[in-house]
């Protein structure tokens, strides 16, 4: 489906909504979950911690969103946080220049040229204001930082950008209060802010988002354990090679020298793997090296995890290879020592990240399970991330079906997230489950009273069983245990 069919979705079935919508003097980039998006976001984050946090024995954090100036001053997001802008002379409307060349080019631009070059290339395309012609100012930086003012006396501090902060600057405690190991990865889940200069297409490009980050500390001499490189060792990633993608496995991609290292090589199938699970379409899915003028500041190597929409490809994911270069600046600005014991010796630990956008991962799971087939539109989400587990309808409102379709509403509403609907057509009431993607029904009818038995219908391919009531709980338990749609 298309951009604008997920947001009529979004918007009117109780996804996501943009934020103080009733007053026009509301902020483009700031939208709102509503019921069907904070259950989809919820299951999204307890699919993350049972695929990457449990999985790999991480340990999860939750920073507080304010921070110091000296934090910024440290990681030199005070100094290099910032993206090239331009305005219009004429409307005054200011831009992203790196987007606007690329707009009119139809090439990739770099975020992180020189300000001259972007002159240069400016006049060279002779690249004019997109909404009334006129002509462009020069370029100049604009750091993304929101800054708050603290207390009575007004001191300065910062919206964090990126969650990870919180890690870096917790990190010694945590090693020590924690028993702490190389590899040592912390994860965290919470909100980031970025004064983005042109926020758009909803969940895509926000001023205030989610992010799931995983920084993984480790010792650069030993850079993973034997045993769990063995498990995704023949893995194949789908790497971006050239035009196209190629599978590699995760060991040919470290021989091949695609890949840094076999730690990286291992947490990037760990992420590939996640989204497989989480329901995105694999044939629309790469893992894409960064060139040298794409990378953040502090990235050694980067590499973005990307998939496919109506929209383009869209960035889920940094990986970013950050070295030393955060526990080293924190250490310098504040004094703190950051070593730890390691094989050893003393070191400062190197950090692999994964940085994943929470809001952009929900939107490309939406688009690519959101279907129109025979006559109805299904969001065929995995079952593990379906908002609401299971409908329950007595097949007609009278007699003794609404009374003995609530008893069981009541019962399976104890374990599972449930929905009970008695209003209009039973072809209707499947299709409205069918649209917030609910991957089972549950339909009780005269038989029902007469052998305790229900039907049970399958989202995806619409077939129905009967099923002995007392059998419902278990049979929907192995449903949402397993990742995929139930087969009936
Ligand atoms: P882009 O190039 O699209 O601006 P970025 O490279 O600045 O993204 P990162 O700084 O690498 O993004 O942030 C890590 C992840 O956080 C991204 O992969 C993305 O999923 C998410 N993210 C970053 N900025 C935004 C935003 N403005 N709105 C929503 N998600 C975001
Ligand atoms: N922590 C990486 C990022 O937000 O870009």
């Amino acid at each position: 489906m298309r951009y604008e069919d997920v947001m009529r979705l979004a918007l009117e079935r109780g996804f996501y909504a943009p934020s103080c919508e009733i007053y026009s003097d509301a902020p483009a980039g700031f939208w709102d979950y509503g019921p069907l998006g904070v259950a989809l976001r919820n299951r999204f984050i307890d699919l993350w911690r049972r695929e990457l946090i449990r999985r790999d024995d991480m340990i999860e954090i939750d920073g507080s969103q304010i921070m110091s100036k000296s934090v910024f001053v440290a990681s030199g997001h005070l100094e290099s946080f910032a993206d090239p802008i331009v305005s219009c002379m004429k409307c005054r409307l200011t831009l992203r220049v790196d987007r606007l060349i690329s707009e009119k080019t139809g090439k990739i631009i770099p975020e992180r040229m020189a300000v001259e070059d972007y002159d240069r290339l400016l006049k060279e395309h002779d690249v004019r204001c997109p909404r009334c012609g006129g002509g462009l100012g020069g370029v100049s930086m604009f750091n993304m930082m929101f800054k708050v003012r603290v207390g009575a006396g007004g001191e300065d501090a910062y919206l964090r950008p990126e969650t990870c902060q919180s890690i870096f600057v917790d990190f010694p405690r945590l090693f020590k209060v924690m028993r702490g190991k190389l590899p040592f990865p912390v994860a965290q889940f919470g909100k980031s802010f970025r004064n983005e200069i042109s926020p758009r297409q909803s969940l895509i490009r926000l001023r205030e988002f989610y992010q799931a980050e995983i920084e993984v500390f480790f010792n650069p001499k030993y850079a993973i354990d034997a045993q769990k490189f063995e498990e995704v060792r023949d893995y194949r990633l789908k790497l971006a090679l050239g035009e196209g993608v190629e599978e590699v496995s995760c060991i040919d991609a470290v021989e091949r020298g695609l890949i840094p290292n076999r730690l990286i090589s291992y947490y990037l199938a760990l992420i590939q793997q996640f989204y497989e699970k989480a329901g995105v379409d694999m044939g629309r899915f790469r893992v894409r090296r960064l060139g040298e003028e794409e990378k953040a500041f502090y990235a050694e190597t980067a590499f973005d995890v990307e998939v496919e929409t109506s929209l383009g490809w869209i960035e889920l994911v940094a990986c970013n290879y950050r070295t030393d270069y955060d526990l080293k600046g924190h250490s310098r600005v504040s004094k703190e020592d950051m070593e730890v014991m390691d094989g050893g010796e003393k070191i400062i630990p190197h950090v692999f990240e994964l940085s994943m956008g929470v809001d952009r991962s929900i939107y490309c799971i939406m688009e690519h399970a959101y279907h129109r087939e025979d006559g109805r539109d299904v969001l065929k989400l995995k079952p593990a991330l379906a908002p609401i587990q299971v409908g329950v309808f007595p097949l007609v409102n009278r007699d003794e079906l609404p009374r003995k379709a609530r008893e069981i509403y009541n019962s399976l509403k104890k374990d599972f997230q449930a929905f009970y609907d008695e209003s209009g057509s039973i072809g209707r009431r499947y299709r409205r489950q069918d649209e917030i993607g609910v991957p089972v029904c549950v339909t009780v009818d005269y038989d029902t009273l007469r052998d305790d038995t229900v039907t049970l219908r399958d989202r995806d391919s619409m077939k129905q069983i009967r099923i002995d009531i007392p059998k419902l709980a278990s049979r929907l338990n192995d449903l949402y245990r397993g990742e995929d749609a139930l087969q009936l």
